[in-house]
């Protein structure tokens, strides 16, 4: 597409990458803090990690300030101590308008596209472009609405008599705008608003000089003014996109369509550098707003090398958005490198991170967490069932607790029981491994698992338990 024409068109790109990891915090509405960002003890979800949570609130300051840009922040801390937790909390609490990206670190090997091309996607979605933009509509109180059925009944033919406080006029209806008017169920008496250029319809509810005609009416009804003055108006309207979605609308292999598809493939250096250009204009000019959001990266640590080496590259952009990653690793090896650096992260990115730690919960904010969950999921645990859970929460890890919790609420409704008790939790714990009693059963045993040889010693291990033997045939 020539420059002249770069289209922002808000069409939605479909986001399924992050969904996975929503479920597991569900029960997350915002980070929980009060009007100074100090964190409450438990709100929206969240209980303590007070100091992460003070941390994270400083972060979104930084986002809604939107001055702020090519900021690393790094989340580390053990399994399960509310990481990801943190972030979504962020995401919850940016607001609308300012763009929130979640991938986890492996999703970025894909045989579809390259490291640098995902990674690429990922930065521009996380770019909000604010565009003003004017248009004209037609704003006014519908007085009548006059549709003639050809006898073939085919095309559609209507009036719509539409007025202000001011003045009164006529429009010819075509088939589209009858189909509008059909649809928003539009009737005399209501206040509509249309835009000129798209012939999108919006009603704006019912006028105030009809209200008498109505003896009944729901709840939800509401009255407006009839508009006064010039039935055209021009309005300004804004809307926020991403630079990825004004990428793949203009990039001319995949138009739109990739859009729902959410296949975009590759696109092109030249699209994005024309793209850029011509952002920068419309921000000189006034008519673009640049919204840096924030790009999240989970499981950090599954990035290589190269990865790394291009955020840190890309925190440089002139469009860059704000990037938290999260990790649980300590000290380890980095990807496509022999060396070790702390968490994985190769020293030269973390020297640009400001890094937040979490710690492990306290029985008391476990409990807490582990009833929100419950409550989350409808099940209802008893004091004693609630107990053990945090119990088993100290000692295993939050995580295995809360998984607990839809077992234990499964087998208390085996027993056409309401509420879980002790012993539901008890036989959920035992059926369903934590990872040290696997590590632990892997261990003793060994032999009648397959090795990285490819050994396996079939039905004649003395350690294995009878149901436990493996079938020969
Ligand atoms: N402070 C908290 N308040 C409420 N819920 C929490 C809190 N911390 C963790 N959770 C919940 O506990 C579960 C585990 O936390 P989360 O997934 O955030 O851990 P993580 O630190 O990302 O772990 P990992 O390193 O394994 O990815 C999630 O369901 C999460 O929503
Ligand atoms: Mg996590």
């Amino acid at each position: 597409m020539s420059q002249a024409t770069i289209s922002t068109s808000s069409a939605q790109a479909k986001d399924v990458a992050g969904l996975s990891l929503i479920a597991a915090h569900s029960h997350i509405s915002g980070l929980g803090l009060d009007d100074n960002l100090k964190p409450k003890e438990s709100a929206q979800g969240m209980v303590g990690q007070v100091k992460a949570r003070r941390a994270a609130g400083l972060i979104l300051k930084l986002v809604q300030a939107g001055q702020i840009a090519g900021r690393a922040v790094l989340i580390a801390g053990p399994p399960s101590t509310g990481k990801t937790a943190i972030a979504m909390g962020l995401s919850q609490s940016l607001g609308e308008g300012v763009p929130f990206t979640a991938i986890a670190g492996s999703e970025i090997f894909s045989l579809d596209l390259s490291k640098t091309e995902s990674l690429t996607q990922a930065f521009r979605k996380s770019i909000g472009i604010k565009i003003k933009e004017e248009t004209e509509i037609i704003e006014g109180e519908v007085v009548e609405i006059q549709i003639d059925r050809s006898i073939t009944g085919g095309h559609k033919q209507g009036k719509l008599t539409i007025k202000t406080t001011d003045m009164e006029t006529i429009y010819e209806l075509g088939n589209k705008m009858i189909e509008g008017l059909t649809k928003e169920k539009v009737l005399a008496g209501d206040v509509i608003s249309i835009d000129k250029a798209s012939g999108k319809i919006t009603k704006l509810g019912k006028s105030f000089t009809r209200a008498r005609d109505y003896d009944a009416m729901g709840p939800e009804t509401k009255f407006v003014q009839c508009p006064e003055g010039e039935l055209q108006k021009r309005k300004e309207v804004v809307h926020t996109v991403s630079l990825h979605e004004i990428d793949v609308i203009n990039s001319r292999q995949q138009g739109f369509l990739a859009l729902f598809s959410g296949d975009t493939g590759e696109i092109r250096s030249e699209v994005r550098d024309q793209i850029n250009t011509k952002v920068a204009e419309w921000k000189e000019e006034g008519k673009a707003e640049i919204v840096p959001g924030v790009l999240f990266i989970d499981e950090v640590h599954m990035l290589d090398i190269e990865s790394f080496s291009f955020i840190n590259r890309a925190l440089e952009d002139d469009f860059a958005p704000i990037v938290v990653m999260a990790t649980n690793r300590g000290v380890s090896q980095t990807r496509g490198t022999n060396y070790k650096s702390p968490h994985g992260v190769p020293m030269d990115l973390l020297d640009r991170s400001i890094i937040i730690h979490t710690s492990n919960y306290s029985a008391d904010e476990l409990r807490t967490i582990l009833s929100i969950r419950a409550n989350e999921e409808e099940a209802e645990l008893n004091a004693d069932a609630l107990a053990l859970l945090t119990k088993i929460g100290q000692e295993t890890s939050l995580r295995y607790a809360a998984n607990l919790i839809a077992v234990a609420q499964q087998i208390a409704l085996k027993r056409r029981a309401a509420t879980i008790d002790l012993p539901d939790v008890k036989r959920a714990y035992t059926l369903f491994l934590d990872s040290e009693r696997s590590v632990q059963f892997v261990n003793e045993n060994s032999k009648s698992f397959i090795d990285d040889e490819g050994n396996v010693n079939l039905g004649t291990n003395g350690n294995a338990k009878d149901d436990d033997k493996m079938q020969t045939d």
